[in-house]
């Protein structure tokens, strides 16, 4: 079974890029790790609705109770049923949440 220092060699990447290659793939690693548990650092008051003033807080809760797609925590909490403006962090905020649980 080949290696995957040998699997990078035989696509072309120069050995001595190799380590180069290898600390962007760990850091990258390292970033994304970073960003997944900023979860737990969120400010739950902090209201990602306006219009309806639905907070951080209030999307985990309905993640929490059930609410496992963008429809369902709109139909509990009418986040992102007016403008739409903030559709892109609720849909967000729902897959940081639905991930946190697994
Ligand atoms: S800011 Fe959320 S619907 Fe307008």
């Amino acid at each position: 079974m080949r290696n995957i220092k040998e699997l990078f060699w035989e696509n072309g990447l120069p050995d001595k890029d190799f380590a180069s290659f290898w600390f962007c793939i760990e850091f990258v690693h390292m970033v994304h790790t970073i960003c997944e548990r900023m979860v737990f650092l969120m400010d739950y008051d902090k209201i990602v609705c306006n219009c309806c003033q639905v907070t951080n807080g209030m999307i985990k809760e309905a993640v929490d109770s059930g609410a496992d797609t963008l429809e369902k925590v709109q139909e509990v909490t009418g986040a992102g049923t007016v403008c739409g403006a903030c559709l892109e962090n609720v849909r967000n905020l729902v897959e940081q949440f639905l991930k946190e649980q697994k």
